[in-house]
């Protein structure tokens, strides 16, 4: 497995170049399969998931190139099996998008279970649930979800008990084509929810609210084709400037949007960043200080996002101060604080709460990752520790952040991949 040699101690200075959503192009690579007519993906971020979707969709009999740089073109018209297996999705849980789209399109699918994840159980109650209320027969067995809807799905009204960003996002796609009207109640709000929205609108779906939590979609007869532009990776632009702060350095991110990360930015500028910000870029600048500890609670969008705790918990062992986390999505989510404490991080946890105390220096150390965002906080750990850190398991960071080592040292960090 690859691992990462990463040299503290270099502020990060300079531009870097913003990716697009992860969580956005999943889904809408997923809502290709609504439509027979050819879709044109743009600013595709080249991620090991990605990769995993792609092949999802091409194992089915969809059509996938990839032509020059970012962009991808999709045709689903091919499609003559609508069967997703373990072997693909127990490597990326995002493969249960394909469930709402295919039952809708194709009147039956066969979806493995995801299975749990380091992070949560991650249970799929929720999308089959609403599907069995849009009129899906499913049974749930040997690890598959076996759903079918001989007449087509119907509209119905859905309420979440609990957020969820991929159960919204498979229940808006699957009531698309449904007959009839679809309310979802309680829907999730985040940036990507609203960008799957306004792609499928743009194949023709009838979709009104998507970026609220109440979303009404009118079943049309089918859809079209088209070319959409995926959203910037409010995540990863996240990273990157908590990645400056914590060095003392000043960055600028680029073809990303403000907009999609405020609550991640009142945080920074807690911290003492100064930030500015343009119609696409973000830039902050810690004038050359140390940050100062900030208290964190994540909640569903427009709340802290919990995809960016990992990162302010690295940012908080080198504070000055003491901050409190409190993680309220996952069950599990504090895996990087064991790491981060053989780097002699101050980190008491204590259930969903973790107390960091600021300590001057982080001292290198073999550690490992364990899930997408812990693995990033490892890296940022390692750009402040006196010393060279070996992150290992860095399949997890591929699957989320594309050239990050590249990206990185452009903004003046030393960090190499090496093959282990
Ligand atoms: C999405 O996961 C993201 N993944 C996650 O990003 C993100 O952390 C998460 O939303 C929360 O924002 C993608 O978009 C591909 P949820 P998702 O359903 O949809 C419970 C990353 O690092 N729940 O919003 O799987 C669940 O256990 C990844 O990029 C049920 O109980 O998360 C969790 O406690 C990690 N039953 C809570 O809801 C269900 O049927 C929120 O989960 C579904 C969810």
């Amino acid at each position: 497995m690859d691992k990462h040699l990463i040299t503290g101690g270099a502020p990060l200075e300079g531009d870097v170049r913003i990716s697009g959503a992860k969580n956005s192009v999943l889904p809408i690579l997923a809502g290709c399969l609504l439509t027979d007519e050819s879709v044109v993906i743009k600013n595709v971020p080249h991620l090991n998931d990605v990769t995993t979707m792609m092949k999802l969709l091409g194992q089915m009999g969809a059509n996938l190139t990839v032509s020059e740089g970012l962009t991808i073109e999709v045709e689903a018209r091919g499609l003559n099996q609508p069967y997703a297996p373990y072997e693909l999705v127990r490597t990326m849980r995002a493969s249960i998008l394909v469930l709402g789209p295919l039952v809708a399109k194709y009147g039956h699918a066969t979806v493995s279970l995801p299975g749990g994840c380091a992070i949560g159980p991650r249970p799929v109650d929720f999308h089959v649930e609403g599907l069995r209320k849009m009129g899906a027969e499913i049974t749930v067995e040997g690890g598959y979800i076996q759903a079918v809807a001989k007449n087509g799905l119907k509209g119905a009204n859905i309420n979440f008990d609990i957020v969820s960003v991929t159960g919204t996002e498979n229940l808006m796609m699957a009531a698309v084509l449904a007959k009839g009207k679809t309310i979802i109640e309680n829907a999730a709000r985040e940036p990507e929810v609203q960008d799957l929205g306004n792609f499928l609108n743009m194949l023709g779906a009838n979709i009104q609210g998507h970026g609220t939590s109440t979303i009404v979609i009118e079943g049309v007869k089918s859809l079209k084709g088209g070319t959409y532009t995926v959203l910037p990776d409010r995540v990863e632009t996240g990273t990157y400037l908590v990645a400056a702060a914590m060095t003392g350095g000043r960055i600028v991110a680029k073809a990303t949007r403000a907009n999609i990360l405020t609550s991640v930015l009142e945080k920074l500028e807690e911290a003492g960043a100064h930030i500015a910000t343009g119609e696409d870029w973000v830039s902050l600048d810690m004038r050359g200080n140390r940050p100062k500890a900030v208290d964190i609670y994540t909640s569903p969008f427009p709340g802290f996002p919990t995809d960016m705790q990992a990162q302010f918990m690295a940012l908080n062992t080198v504070a000055i101060g003491k901050g409190i986390l409190t993680e309220t999505v996952f069950e599990n989510r504090f895996m990087h604080a064991h790491e981060l404490r053989r780097m002699g991080a101050n980190i008491q946890l204590n259930g969903n709460t973790a107390i960091i105390e600021g300590v001057p220096h982080l001292t290198a150390a073999p550690v490992m990752a364990t899930d997408l965002r812990a693995s990033a906080s490892l890296v940022l750990a390692g750009l402040v520790a006196k010393g060279t850190t070996t992150v290992d398991r860095i399949y997890h960071i591929d699957r989320g952040y594309e050239c990050i080592e590249e990206k990185l040292a452009q903004l003046g960090a030393t960090i190499k991949r090496v093959a282990a």
